[in-house]
């Protein structure tokens, strides 16, 4: 058997790789506090309990809000396949790769890619769009959940019963509370609620379905793709496809 001569690319910027481990990180403890939230009651959480539970949800929230945001910029100026336009599947290179991947499968001659392969294009695609609509929600939440910033002192003043009761306002007390308002706060929230709660499931399953095709894809094409994210390179036998 002869030895393929085999040739490192650099693809992963250091902005991407760092992104990545913080996020995985941060996804990792938003879960596993989520999970622990969701099932408070069942757990025997005291109401402090959960108060300090959300408190420290918020917190790790905030890092994941601001990696993420970073990361959402980094994907117009960063390096080439740090850019959204060769992450996200859509626009013309898009059709040409998906095109030449077909080709080769029915070829029985799998086509390389340096940076993400259209199907992984269409999983990091939802991953951005589910990762955001955490964050999003997430904030609400933490303003009219817990009063907690950026929008909890909006909200405060929304449902105390005047300005000088704005200071009584704490969470899961009835103190400088009016009725009314609280209850259009609790409705306006609705929403925001439940699609954090329904996302969450989306994106564990999604977190889950990106960790196995990592694996098939790494044991069939054997470019590297775990160590890549921590040396931001890949290694191939031939030239990429979307190698410029
Ligand atoms: C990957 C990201 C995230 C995941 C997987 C996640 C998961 C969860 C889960 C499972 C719950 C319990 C839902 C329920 O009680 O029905 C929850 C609640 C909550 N989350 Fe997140 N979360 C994420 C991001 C964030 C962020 C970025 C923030 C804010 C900065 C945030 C703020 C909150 C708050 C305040 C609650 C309590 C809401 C309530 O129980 O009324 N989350 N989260």
């Amino acid at each position: 058997m002869t030895e393929q001569q085999l040739t490192n690319y650099p693809v992963w910027d250091k902005t991407v790789r760092i992104f990545h481990w913080v996020n995985v990180l941060c996804v990792l403890g938003l879960i596993a506090i989520g999970t622990v939230i969701l099932n408070a009651k069942g757990l025997g959480v005291t109401t402090d309990g959960k108060i300090l539970l959300k408190t420290i949800h918020v917190y790790i929230g905030y890092v994941f809000f601001i990696n993420l945001s970073w990361r959402i910029v980094w994907g117009f100026i960063g390096s080439r396949y740090a850019r959204w336009s060769a992450i996200l599947p859509f626009g013309t290179e898009y059709k040409t790769q998906l095109s030449a991947m077909i080709k080769g499968m029915k070829a029985g001659k799998p086509v390389g890619f340096l940076g993400h392969n259209p199907i992984a294009r269409l999983m990091v695609g939802l991953l951005f769009l589910l990762l955001s609509m955490q964050a999003i929600t997430g904030l609400v939440l933490a303003g009219t959940d817990v009063y907690m910033p950026p929008f909890g002192n909006t909200i405060k003043e929304w449902v105390a019963i005047n300005q000088s009761s704005v200071d009584l306002v704490k969470p899961y007390s009835k103190e400088g509370i009016d009725e009314v308002a609280y209850k259009d706060m609790r409705d306006f929230r609705k929403p925001f609620i439940t699609t954090h709660y329904y996302t969450f499931f989306v994106l564990l399953a999604a977190v889950l379905l990106h960790l196995l095709a990592v694996v098939v894809a790494e044991l069939r094409d054997r470019n590297g793709l775990v160590s890549a994210m921590f040396t931001g390179k890949k290694v191939f036998s031939e030239k990429p496809f979307d190698m410029d």
